[in-house]
């Protein structure tokens, strides 16, 4: 190749790595919690529009940005100008130091429980058996309280896969990965949500909490103040969401498109992956509430005492159902905590390629020694969410990257591609490949969509100025939420401030795109 950098074997093999990247832990427990703590079918409504208003146009961002300058997310802008370079390592930077470190923990848990469904091992207090026996967990954020053997064993297990994946090349690692984990991934996906809807009080739970709407969860017009605070909430977590579900402001996607040939149909590609990842969203809701609700009915209690949101949906509740199933329970349990593990690391090593690329690109050292330190230095700071402390310091983290950290990367990249590089400039590029954007594009991510995000990241800074998030001391949302975030950036800066080689960021035409361009 001409350019020098690897590509996909196929479009249809980037689009199961991108699909693959999307569809992640946060798909199956984030989603079905939002969608029935915030409203059941109403929640659908913020969600969709956050598709359209910040989700597509993104996508197309990052998917032409990354095929336009050929690069990672630093590379690609240092290329429109070196002064935004930061934020170029600033995404990818979030991606593996920010949630990479988390997320492979919960993978690593998922792995733990794939071992305990063979003898439903947290027996009949699941509860008890994941704070207690399993997290062995400290009695606050304050307390470390020293690493999990088991969890820390697990991680480890993530890492070398991330490892194993990664160090080739993409078309020789990520993509074959994607190609043969993906369609395993849906054949999971279909068999559980068809097993849940059979089971007894499925459909009430569906039709009564899954699809039934609540109006007034999302009236941010509504006269009551305090409805109307509610309401902001709802719309921010549902745009939060939708940037955590498609690796959005992670530089993943700009990375992922930067190794597309040159005659690849930018649009087309975009839609494909943002449809089905959100289409996964809400047919694997039907497995959660479907699950959920045979429970409820099973132990004849209402159903919002049965559903518990984050860690708890996925290591309590679940469990609980598995074991109550009238038969096949090893086998359910296999297949979710499969199910789970599978999304988790196509996602996993996109967080992980996503720096790993910007690192070659700007050091141009040797991709098997980058992949490998990266894994190990990454490993290495999982360690301490596999402490007792753990969940504390992963509930933070996760608040604060997911609300701040991805929208704010998101609205300065809608700023940069939408004023400096010009949305016109990208949008031709994109319309000579394929299937065109509409010029409503343009006024999307220079206006409309930027003034929603800062919009969102006013209402989430009211709301955690106005109460503490998640009841935490305000000290502590400060060291592991704030302070985190700005170690992310003080690396951010010094990655930046490295200068590149001569004649890099000087952007090298493919010669068949030069042939399209004219
Ligand atoms: N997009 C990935 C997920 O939803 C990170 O889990």
């Amino acid at each position: 190749m001409s350019t020098g950098r690897s590509s996909w074997g196929s479009n249809g093999g980037f689009l199961l790595a991108a699909i693959g990247s999307a569809i992640g832990l946060g798909n199956v427990w984030r989603f079905s919690y939002m969608a029935y703590q915030y409203g059941g079918g109403a929640f659908l409504v913020p969600y969709v529009v956050a598709l359209f208003v910040a989700g597509i146009p993104i996508i197309i961002i990052e998917y032409g940005l990354g095929h336009k300058e050929k690069g990672s997310s630093p590379l690609s802008f240092a290329r429109i100008n070196r002064r935004f370079e930061w934020l170029g390592w600033w995404m990818p930077v979030v991606a593996m130091f920010g949630i990479m470190l988390y997320y492979s923990v919960v993978i690593g848990w998922c792995v733990n429980y794939l071992v305990f469904s063979f003898h439903l091992d947290w027996g009949g207090d699941p509860q008890g058996f994941f704070f207690k026996q399993f997290l062995q967990i400290s009695p606050s954020a304050a307390v470390i309280g020293g690493i999990r053997l088991p969890i820390a064993l697990s991680t480890f297990l993530v890492w070398v896969s991330c490892w194993l994946i990664c160090s080739r090349d993409i078309r020789h690692g990520i993509e074959r990965a994607s190609v043969v984990f993906m369609p395993v991934l849906f054949l999971l996906t279909i068999i559980l949500v068809l097993w849940s809807l059979s089971l007894d009080g499925a459909r009430d739970a569906i039709m009564n909490h899954y699809l039934h709407a609540d109006w007034s969860k999302i009236n941010i017009f509504a006269a009551d103040p305090a409805v109307r605070g509610e309401a902001g909430r709802v719309w921010a977590a549902a745009f939060g969401q939708i940037f955590f579900t498609l690796s959005l402001g992670f530089g993943i996607m700009i990375t992922y498109a930067s190794y597309l040939p040159a005659k690849s149909d930018i649009g087309k590609n975009a839609l494909v992956t943002a449809l089905v990842n959100c289409l996964y969203s809400f047919v694997a809701g039907f497995a959660v509430f479907g699950v959920v609700g045979f429970m409820a009915k099973h132990q004849g209690v209402a159903f919002g005492q049965a559903i518990k949101g984050g860690p708890q949906l996925a290591f309590v509740v679940y469990p609980k159902a598995i074991s109550l199933l009238p038969s096949m329970n090893v086998l359910f349990g296999v297949i979710f905590f499969l199910m789970l593990i599978i999304a988790g690391l196509t996602s996993g090593v996109s967080l992980v390629e996503a720096f790993v690329c910007a690192v070659t690109d700007k050091f141009d050292w040797p991709r098997g020694r980058v992949v490998f330190l990266v894994c190990l230095a990454g490993f290495l700071g999982s360690l301490i969410f596999t402490s007792r402390g753990g969940l504390y310091f992963l509930d933070i983290a996760d608040h604060f990257i997911t609300n701040y950290g991805l929208v704010i990367g998101g609205l300065l990249e809608c700023l940069i591609v939408g004023w400096v590089l010009k949305a016109s400039i990208l949008r031709a590029h994109i319309n000579l490949l394929g299937t065109r954007i509409p010029a409503l594009w343009d006024f999307f991510i220079r206006y409309s969509t930027p003034a929603v995000l800062a919009y969102l990241l006013y209402l989430s800074l009211a709301a955690d100025l106005g109460r503490n998030y998640g009841g935490y001391p305000a000290g502590q949302l400060i060291i592991y939420g704030v302070g985190w975030m700005l170690v992310c950036l003080v690396l951010a800066l010094a990655l930046t401030l490295y200068p590149w080689k001569a004649g890099k960021l000087k952007r090298r035409h493919r010669p068949e795109e030069d042939k399209l361009l004219v």
